[in-house]
């Protein structure tokens, strides 16, 4: 894809329904009784290959041109799967899906692409281990490909080094499968999309804050079965990022993102909006099915430098990209510490979003956990190496329209993994 300078973005615009709650509503709606009906489910590759997966353990999924129904089998209908599970790029499916494998009668194998098979796995296999699951490595390198075999699963009480919600929502999945309750504490309050949706579904799932600080636990009981829902999946505020950032940072626009997932777990980058002096509102707030929504205005802003630090990391981990992308536009410096997960994503995002900034001009230094990024500078058009991350594309797309000449962003196919329609959208708005 070749993008160049542009001015004056204007209009509406909706993007695809939420990447983790659309994974969700396909493996819960799985091990439901009964059908769940699934509106604006995001058509991504990623929850494409989620929806593979469960058709290759007996579920009958089928797509209608505007919904998604999931046949459930209840908790303990799977079936044995005649062939390895191809995750693709997805670490939610793997993650996920290994803890609702973990709790089976039968042996699976899962394995994904190149990038998949190179993210840590270590951090469910050891806790999917301490609860009695057999899960391993198969090339001994806590990589996917994982294999897993009939275990007897009892609950534990899981103190997570790292914020993750493919992490506790692995555990909690496992937990419906196991003799007694399960918990996990994390160091601050990761998406919790799975407890709010498993508390839809019918499960026994609390969350407790701790008073003093940001630890969160949330607790989940075995329960007989869970029932199959009727979900309007909000739209993604990671996919929605890229159309408030190019709001902010492309001259004399104004764009109305309508439809928008904001739940508090998730709406970090709105945060940062403010505080970097972004002009913009949040309209027409509701709740749907658990989970808050809103239309969010956004229009041209002088954005200054800001220091991005501590709990608010999880709640705009994906969002990092395209905030760098604002940094290198505003005056002065953004520090963004404390995000050493972004080493562990579809890239190592804090090699592929200094390395690729730098390419364009801007003056930034990666540090052991985030970077420096000296905004102000001019940006230049230039080659951008995704990597084959589909956030890398999208951010550096924005960039593009904001740095002079042309910007070359290879591999820009990739962008499928979570918003196949991403240019597309963009067309709306010229
Ligand atoms: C996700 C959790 C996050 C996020 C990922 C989706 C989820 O990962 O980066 O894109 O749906 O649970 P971690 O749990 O590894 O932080």
């Amino acid at each position: 894809m070749e993008l160049t300078t542009i001015t004056g973005l204007k209009g509406e615009v909706t993007v695809p329904g939420d990447k983790s709650i659309s994974h969700r509503c396909i493996m819960f709606g799985a091990i439901a009784k009964g059908m769940t009906e699934i509106h604006h489910f995001l058509r991504g590759a990623d929850c494409l290959a989620t929806i593979d997966c469960f058709r290759r353990l007996g579920i009958q999924i089928e797509e209608k041109q505007d919904s998604i129904l999931v046949y459930g089998n209840g908790l303990h209908g799977l079936s044995a799967p005649t062939d390895i599970l191809h995750v693709g790029n997805s670490g939610t499916t793997t993650r996920l899906i290994a803890g609702i494998l973990a709790g089976q009668k039968f042996d699976s194998k899962l394995s994904g692409d190149d990038s998949l098979n190179s993210r840590p796995m270590k951090r469910i296999i050891e806790p999917l281990t301490q609860m009695g699951a057999h899960i391993s490595s198969i090339l001994r390198n806590d990589c996917a490909p994982l294999y897993i075999t009939k275990g007897n699963l009892h609950g534990i009480d899981y103190h997570s080094p790292v914020a993750s919600a493919q992490v506790k929502s692995c555990l909690l999945l496992a937990g419906l499968y196991a003799d007694g309750e399960t918990s996990v504490t994390e160091p601050s309050l990761s998406r919790n999309h799975t407890e709010l949706m498993l508390k839809e579904f019918g499960a026994n799932i609390h969350t407790v804050h701790r008073l003093t600080g940001p630890e969160a636990t949330a607790t989940i009981s075995p329960c007989s079965e869970l029932y199959g829902q009727k979900i309007t999946v909000p739209g993604d505020i990671s996919s929605a990022a890229y159309f408030i950032a190019a709001g902010l940072i492309v001259p004399d626009s104004e764009i109305l993102v309508k439809n928008i997932g904001i739940n508090s777990t998730r709406a970090g980058l709105l945060k940062v909006c403010e505080d970097m002096g972004g002009d913009i509102t949040l309209m027409n707030e509701r709740t749907e099915g658990g989970e808050k929504i809103a239309d969010i205005l956004v229009r041209t802003s002088q954005l200054h430098g800001i220091t991005i630090e501590g709990d608010i990391i999880p709640t705009l981990i994906d969002e990092i990209p395209i905030i760098a992308v604002m940094a290198a536009c505003a005056d002065g410096t953004t520090i963004i510490r404390n995000a050493e997960e972004l080493k562990f994503k579809e890239s190592d995002r804090i090699e592929t979003i200094t390395d690729n900034l730098r390419a364009m001009g801007c003056t930034v230094f990666p540090t052991e956990d985030g970077m420096f990024i000296k905004g102000g500078e001019p940006l230049h058009g230039a080659t951008i190496h995704t990597l084959l991350d589909h956030r890398i594309a999208m951010a550096f797309s924005i960039a593009a329209l904001v740095a002079d000449g042309n910007t070359k962003i290879l591999d820009s196919h990739c962008i499928d993994v979570s918003y196949p329609t991403f240019y597309d959208s963009f067309e709306q708005l010229l």
